[in-house]
């Protein structure tokens, strides 16, 4: 949304497609803030925003996109402020800043922990006020390469069935992330890594694909996010002695040390047999009901309605689970990608100013920084060339393709592959990886592939046909997976959140403080790599 509101406002002819109505997508399930240096409650800077970022990253961010992103967030905060985004206050009316993980100063804004409900609700407000046309519930599915151009995007319509092609001379890829493709994940159903596949499939390269973030605290069993702004308020993690155990792992950071320290830490209690039911606990009573009830109110729900606890009385269940994805389609920092017409921005997109780990509350901003900044450089691209050509040939391939998939009387249903895709990638791929497991893993996904070959699509009618979907979005998750995984095993290092205790326990600078690069050759990943881009900080040993 904020791509389209850029490119609008930069005078271009817009138009929407979403899988859903667009207050119904998942940065709507963002909940503890959005970062920028405003520096409201402590001293702050975009230069010392910047060096948070890079060492949260494991140094593997790259310089002038990361000083870019900090320089430009705190003016997109004045915006969306001035939109209408309600963000909690100090009592001097500044807007309120709180502690996340990793970062130097508090400077997390926020409104109350329903941040991404709310900046949704104010985007929306602005694409309505703007007349943006939006083809909500179309589920885009194939893209338009015709004369070496991304030309247009060939979707399906869910509510009346069929294909639509829509053409245009740019097309901003913001289709968030895979996370669907681990069991316990925080993400929504439609995360299934559709726009980063569509990129795939036509010759763009992915970058940093092997880093899946988890997340510390997601609820038991439910995996849906109890968000790090807990910890920024106070909470403690405990484990089933009682033991705060991050005064082991980070003793100055704690709990607030960034996600990949503390969601090693606590998979090591789990592993340790210190945890209850495969999770740890986390501990708000001391903050009291007025704080939580002030601050945390989505949290407290969530947590009495997914796992049964008031936070205000007991402890509640987490343990990590699959978050963000730091890898993505491979862009400038103007969204561009390697296709010319075609730019990505958000979760599906890598400029990357992750790297290998994300710091909490810099993704939301990064949608709409980088956001901002493709909508407005994809406008100006298309002001500037004048035609668009969607050969007929287009659409006449994916109905064959269609045609094949809805014909099949017989095969296997989706949902059996999802769920071993789901619980295989948890198992070989999570927070600690063994070589043998993601070799085995790459084993396990060649064998899903061959099966989804002849997947079987039971609903062969064309409205509301989620049969017909969920089968798209398999195959997506199928083979970006793949490039995950097999990413992984070329990556002999432990960095950010691809840590190999077991064989490569420490970071290897010297051989692998590089982008890897996935391109899709021959039905499978070829893999290679790009440097990192350098201003001013040499990697450190990161301290917490
Ligand atoms: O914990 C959270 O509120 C999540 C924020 C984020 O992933 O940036």
């Amino acid at each position: 949304m904020r791509a389209a509101i850029a490119a609008h406002d930069a005078g271009a002819d817009v138009a929407m497609i979403s899988k859903l109505h667009p207050t119904r997508s998942h940065s709507g399930a963002a909940e503890g803030g959005i970062n920028a240096a405003l520096g409201n409650a402590a001293d702050d800077s975009p230069e010392i925003h910047a060096y948070d970022t890079v060492k949260g990253s494991d140094y593997l961010g790259d310089q002038d996109s990361i000083e870019l992103f900090t320089a430009e967030a705190p003016g997109d905060i004045i915006q969306l402020e001035n939109w209408g985004a309600v963000f909690s206050r100090r009592e001097d009316g500044k807007l309120a800043q709180r502690p996340f993980g990793a970062a130097g100063s508090p400077r997390t804004i926020f409104a109350a922990d329903i941040t991404g409900h709310v900046l949704i609700q104010v985007l929306y407000e602005q694409v309505c006020k703007r007349d943006i046309k939006v083809y909500e519930e179309f589920f885009a599915w194939q893209l338009v390469v015709n004369d070496g151009r991304c030309q247009g995007v060939v979707c399906w319509d869910l509510l009346n069935g069929g294909l639509k092609t829509l053409g245009g001379k740019t097309i901003v890829l913001a289709t968030g992330g895979a996370g669907r493709q681990d069991r316990v994940t925080t993400n929504a159903y439609a995360c299934t890594g559709d726009g980063t596949a569509m990129a795939l499939h036509v010759g763009v390269p992915l970058k940093d694909m092997e880093f899946m973030q988890f997340h510390p605290t997601t609820l038991y069993p439910s995996g849906i996010l109890l968000t790090e702004g807990c910890r920024g308020e106070g909470a403690f993690l405990i484990n089933k002695d009682g033991e705060r155990f991050m005064k082991t792992y980070a003793p100055n950071a704690l709990e607030l040390a960034s996600r990949d320290v503390v969601s090693r830490s606590e998979q090591t209690e789990i592993d340790a047999g210190r945890g209850i039911n495969g999770s740890v606990m986390l501990d708000m009573r001391h903050l009291g009901a007025e704080r939580i009830i002030d601050r945390l109110p989505g949290s407290r729900e969530l947590s009495m309605t997914f796992a049964g606890v008031d936070p205000i009385f007991d402890p509640v269940p987490v343990r990590p689970g699959a978050h963000y994805h730091m890898g993505g389609i491979e862009t400038d920092s103007d969204g561009a990608t390697e296709l010319t017409g075609l730019y990505a921005a958000g979760e599906c997109a890598c400029v990357s100013v992750h790297g290998s780990n994300r710091l909490g509350g810099n993704s939301l901003m990064e949608t709409i920084t980088f956001g901002r900044r493709a909508g407005t450089a994809a406008a100006e691209w298309s002001l500037a060339n004048t035609t668009v050509d969607v050969p007929e040939s287009a659409e006449r391939d994916a109905e064959q393709k269609l045609k094949a998939l809805l014909d099949r009387t017989s095969g296997e249903r989706p949902w059996k592959i999802r769920e071993e895709l789901g619980a295989s990638m948890l198992e070989n791929f999570a927070v600690f990886r063994r070589e043998e497991q993601m070799v085995r893993q790459v084993e396990i996904l060649d064998e899903l592939r061959e099966r989804y070959r002849n997947v079987y699509v039971e609903d062969k009618g064309a409205v509301f046909n989620s049969d017909l979907t969920q089968a798209i979005e398999l195959g997506n998750m199928l083979d970006t997976a793949l490039c995950m995984v097999t990413a992984g095993i070329v990556r002999k290092e432990s960095r950010g959140a691809h840590s190999r205790p077991y064989d490569y326990p420490t970071r290897d600078d010297e051989n692998f403080l590089h982008h890897s690069i996935v391109y899709w050759r021959d039905d499978g990943p070829e893999l290679s790599t790009k440097p990192v881009r350098f201003t001013k900080w040499e990697p450190e040993e990161r301290k917490y």
